[in-house]
Order: C-alpha cells, then sequence, then structure tokens
C-alpha cells in the first residue's frame, strides 16, 4: 500500500468506461508467451486481481476451464461483463472483492496474473493469500508496460504523439501538484517492490519475460481524453463540477496539437515477471 495514503473505493470512480479504450494495449504476443511458458493446455483456472475491465481476464480465458475477474470497483466489473459479453467469452466470472479479501471461497487456481493492480495493494496480505490459493505448479504473473515506458518521440511517426507534458500540466491546473489517487494524495507515488515481497512471501523466480508492443497505434482525441479519464490520478469524480471546463479544455489543447485531429504513437512493450509456487 502505497505510505501515507490509505485505499478507498473511490481510487478508479468513473474510470471504467474509459479504461480499455484509453489504455494503450499490452503487446499482442502477450497470451501465447504465457501459454508457453506456463505450458497452459486449456484447463485450470485463472484468477486475474485487480481485473479492472477484464483486458487480461479476457485475452487469456480460452487458456483456462475458468477465468475469474476480481474488481473492487463496480464499474470495472459491469464493463468486463459487457466486454465478455461483446467478444461471446463465456468461461468468465466476474466478483466484485479487495485482493486483501481473498480468498473470498473462491477456492483454487492455475494461475493468478496482477496487472498494473500489485502496487494498489497491501502487497505482503495479498501474497500470501494467493499462495495459498494457487496449486501446486501453480503460478503469480505480474503484468505491466515496461519500466521504460513510453517510446521516446519518434519522427518516424505519420502523426504527432499525443501532447503528454501539456496534458500532465492541464491536470495539475485543476488539481493541484500533489498526484491525485481516490480521496487521497500520493505523496511517494506507487510503491514498487514486489519483486522482495514475492521471494519473501515464498515464490520462486522470477522468470522476465519482454513480450514486444505492437506496431503504431493510431490515436483520436476521443482516445487520449479516454486514457486521461482512464488514470486514478485524473479520474472523472476528481474534478467534480469542473469537470466539463476541464473537458473542454482538454479538448482545446488535443485540437491545437493536431491539425488532422489524430495522433500516433508506439504503445511500450509488455512487462512479465512469472512466480512460481514453492513445491510442498
Ligand atoms: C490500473 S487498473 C488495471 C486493470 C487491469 N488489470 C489491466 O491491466 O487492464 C488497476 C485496477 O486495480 C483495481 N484495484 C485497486 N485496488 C485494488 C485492491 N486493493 N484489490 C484489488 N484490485 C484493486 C482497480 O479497481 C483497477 O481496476
Amino acid at each position: 500500500m502505497p505510505e501515507g495514503w490509505e485505499w478507498d473505493e473511490t481510487l478508479f470512480l468513473g474510470s471504467a468506461p474509459y479504461y480499455a479504450r484509453g489504455r494503450p494495449p499490452y503487446a499482442p504476443g502477450l497470451a501465447d508467451r504465457l501459454a508457453g511458458a506456463l505450458a497452459l493446455d486449456g484447463h485450470g483456472r485463472l484468477i486475474d486481481v485487480g481485473c479492472g475491465p477484464g483486458i487480461v481476464t479476457l485475452l487469456l480465458a480460452h487458456l483456462f476451464d475458468e477465468a475469474v475477474g476480481v474488481d473492487p470497483d463496480p464499474g470495472m466489473l459491469v464493463e468486463a461483463g459487457r466486454r465478455a459479453a461483446e467478444a461471446g467469452i463465456e468461461n468468465t466470472r466476474w466478483v466484485r472483492a479487495r485482493g486483501e479479501d481473498l480468498p473470498a471461497g473462491l477456492g483454487t487456481f492455475r494461475v493468478a496474473t496482477f496487472a498494473q493492480s500489485f502496487h494498489w495493494m497491501d502487497q505482503n496480505r495479498v501474497a500470501a493469500i494467493v499462495l495459498d490459493m494457487l496449486e501446486p505448479g501453480g503460478a503469480l504473473v505480474h503484468v505491466s508496460d515496461a519500466k521504460d515506458g513510453r517510446a521516446a518521440p519518434d519522427d518516424a511517426l505519420p502523426l504527432p504523439g499525443p501532447p503528454y507534458t501539456a496534458i500532465g500540466a492541464l491536470v495539475r491546473r485543476y488539481l493541484g501538484d500533489a498526484r491525485r489517487a481516490g480521496q487521497g494524495v500520493l505523496r511517494h507515488g506507487t510503491p514498487g517492490g514486489e519483486a522482495a515481497v514475492l521471494s519473501g512471501a515464498g515464490y520462486l523466480g522470477p522468470e522476465r519475460l519482454r513480450v514486444p508492443a505492437g506496431g503504431v497505434l493510431p490515436r483520436s482525441a476521443d482516445d487520449v481524453v479516454a486514457w486521461v479519464y482512464s488514470l486514478s490520478g485524473s479520474a472523472p469524480h476528481l474534478f467534480g463540477d469542473r469537470r466539463d471546463a476541464f473537458e473542454a479544455d482538454l479538448r482545446r489543447l488535443l485540437a491545437g496539437a493536431t491539425p488532422s485531429g489524430q495522433f500516433a504513437e508506439r504503445p511500450p512493450d509488455t512487462e512479465v515477471f512469472v512466480w512460481r509456487v514453492p513445491p510442498p
């Protein structure tokens, strides 16, 4: 849990409808790489903790008998269910809970994924709970955008990249300099250090997989607005009754940054750490 900050239910309030559209996609080879590394054969169960709108859950569901997405944000679970139905994926189940509430009677699993969610949890507690929920031979998989993040601005791209620095400045103009998160502020960011937590909890590894990003990602102004609202630090609820004014300013900023109304960028690689359950 980030130091000096208390979790509350508004962390991603209002972000869900924007999330899947706004966030850059995980690397297209992610499911195949994990299937190979974990010898997944369509059997066993997946639990995706902090599943959000089910992006990773749905990407991996075909590799298991059942995929269970767990998230405390009801809007995220509505989106996850909607996206599963839209994709015709039927072996999923969505459960409203924090990682700290597990095992929540959910049974045992072959694989537990945490995709850009573990840093919001009481990591020591959740690591220990999930170790008990994993079957022998199972694995905890930590998924994130590669730490070196977005590729640098690239003259070879056909269109300008989204003006991230100016967007950040606009968000700060509305929300203040301190990084907001739910009802609090994050003075020291969110914690890394999951390697120490997971090895301390008894997991073995990690095996690191870096999965290369797909090609150039075209981004409309609506996509970039969705990205802004998908972030806990600029989630819709934070703007209160100034939200319309913020969005009008944001759209003006975006219109001024590209004559065509379109942007392009290179999405980040996806970084995966596989942590194995120790033999009994
Ligand atoms: C950055 S989003 C990642 C969503 C999804 N895993 C993905 O990669 O697309 C973080 C998610 O973690 C969830 N979350 C926050 N605190 C949590 C907690 N204590 N336990 C479980 N999930 C949590 C949020 O509601 C949000 O949906």
